[in-house]
C-alpha cells in the first residue's frame, strides 16, 4: 500500500477533453486525495490530441501546485497505467443531441478492451478504477473482463453524477440544504432507465416519501434525473463536464477515504445481491471502508413501482452486454 509521503500515481484517460480539463486541476489541488497526499498525474490521449495535452500540461505546471510531483503524457495505455494506483477512465466519445448513451457502445466499447488489458499488465497491485466514459457501466464491464488477473471489485463505474443531481432536486423541492439529503441511491444503469430511488431517501430525519408528493417523485423527479444529461447537451451544446468531474472526485474520494455509515451510489460488479446476476456492472447502494474497499448495502426494500424500474434497468444492462459480448 502506498505510503502517505510517497506520491500516488493517478492516471486519467481522455486528459485533453472537456472533463479532463476540469478534473486534472482539481486532482492536482488535492480535492480528491487530501492536502497531505502528493500525486503524479499520468495522462493518456490519442495521437491527434497530444498537442492539446501538451498545453494542458503547461497549464498544470503554471499552477505550481504543491502536491503535484510529476506530469506524464502518453498515447499508449501501457505507459499511462504503469504503476498507477488510481485510474479515471474518461477518454471516449460523448453523445450528441438525440442520441442515447448506449448508441456509443460500438464505437467506445473497443477502447476498454485494450485499456483493461493494459491495467492488468502494468498497473499497481492496489489499482482502483472508475469508468466515466459512456456507456459507463458496460465499458467498465468490458475493462474488468479484459483484466481477469485484477480483482474484479477494483472496477467501478460512475453514477454519482445522477445521485448528486437527485440530491440537488430533492433539496430544492423541500427547501432544505443539499447536505440534509441522504440515502439517495441510483440503481442500475447510467442511462435513461436508471432508477433514482427517492422513496428510501431522507431529508434530515424525515423520509422524502413523507414530505413530497408521490406523483412528483414517480413523474417529474424521475424523468428529470433520467434525462438530465440530455437536457445539458441540449442547453450547452456539449455534455456535462465540470459536474461530471465533481462526481468523479466524489466517487474516488469516498472510495479512498471511506464513507462511514453514509450510503453512496456506485456501479460495481454484482455479487448476486438483490437478484442482480453475479458480475453485472450495476449501480447499488454502497458503503466504502477506504483504499477502494466497498460493500453493497443489503436490505433496501422496494415497492412494486421500484421493483418494476429495477427490473427495467437491469434488462437494459444485460442487453448492452449482449451487444458487446465479443469484446470480453
Ligand atoms: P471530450 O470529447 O471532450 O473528451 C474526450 C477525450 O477522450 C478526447 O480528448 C479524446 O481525444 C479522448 N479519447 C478518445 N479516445 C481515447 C482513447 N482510446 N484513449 C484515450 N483518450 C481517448 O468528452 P468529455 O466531455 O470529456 O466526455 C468523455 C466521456 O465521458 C464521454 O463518453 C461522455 O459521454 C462521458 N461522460 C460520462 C458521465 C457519467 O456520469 N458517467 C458524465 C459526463 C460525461
Ligand atoms: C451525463 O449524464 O451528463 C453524461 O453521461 C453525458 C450524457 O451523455 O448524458
Amino acid at each position: 500500500m502506498n505510503d502517505v509521503t510517497e506520491p500516488l500515481r493517478v492516471a486519467v484517460t481522455g486528459a485533453a477533453g472537456n472533463i479532463g480539463y476540469s478534473l486534472l486541476f482539481r486532482l492536482a489541488a488535492g480535492e480528491c486525495y487530501g492536502p497531505d497526499q502528493p500525486i503524479i498525474l499520468q495522462m493518456l490521449e490519442i495521437p491527434p490530441a497530444m498537442g492539446t495535452l501538451e498545453g494542458v500540461a503547461m497549464e498544470l505546471e503554471d499552477c505550481a501546485f504543491p502536491l503535484l510531483k510529476g506530469v506524464e503524457m502518453a498515447d499508449d495505455p501501457n505507459r499511462s497505467f504503469k504503476d498507477a494506483h488510481q485510474i479515471f477512465l474518461v477518454g471516449s466519445k460523448p453523445r450528441g443531441p438525440g442520441m442515447e448513451r448506449n448508441d456509443l457502445i460500438k464505437e467506445n466499447g473497443p477502447i476498454f478492451v485494450g485499456q483493461g488489458q493494459a491495467i492488468e499488465k502494468t498497473a499497481a497491485a492496489d489499482v482502483f478504477v472508475i469508468t466515466v466514459g459512456n456507456p459507463c457501466n458496460t465499458n467498465a464491464w468490458i475493462a474488468m473482463n479484459n483484466a481477469k488477473g485484477v480483482p474484479r471489485e477494483r472496477f467501478t463505474a460512475m453514477t454519482r453524477l445522477d445521485e448528486n443531481r437527485a440530491v440537488a432536486q430533492l433539496a430544492a423541492k423541500t427547501g432544505r440544504d443539499t447536505t440534509d439529503v441522504s440515502d439517495m441511491i441510483i440503481w442500475g444503469n447510467h442511462s435513461a432507465t436508471q432508477f433514482p430511488d427517492a422513496h428510501n431517501a431522507k431529508v434530515g430525519a424525515d423520509r422524502v416519501a413523507d414530505l413530497v408528493d408521490d406523483d412528483w417523485l414517480r413523474g417529474e423527479f424521475l424523468t428529470t434525473i433520467q434525462q438530465r444529461g440530455a437536457a445539458i447537451i441540449k442547453a450547452r451544446g456539449s455534455s456535462s463536464a465540470a459536474s461530471a468531474a465533481t462526481a468523479a472526485i466524489d466517487h474516488m474520494r469516498d472510495a479512498w477515504n471511506g464513507t462511514g455509515s453514509r450510503m453512496v451510489s456506485m456501479a460495481v460488479p454484482s455479487d448476486g445481491s438483490y437478484g442482480v446476476p453475479d458480475g453485472t456492472m450495476f449501480s447499488f447502494a454502497c458503503r466504502c471502508s477506504g483504499k477502494g474497499a466497498w460493500q453493497i448495502v443489503p436490505g433496501v426494500e422496494f415497492d412494486d413501482f421500484g421493483k418494476e424500474k429495477f427490473a427495467a434497468t437491469l434488462a437494459e444492462i444485460q442487453g448492452e452486454a449482449e451487444v458487446v459480448k465479443d469484446l470480453v
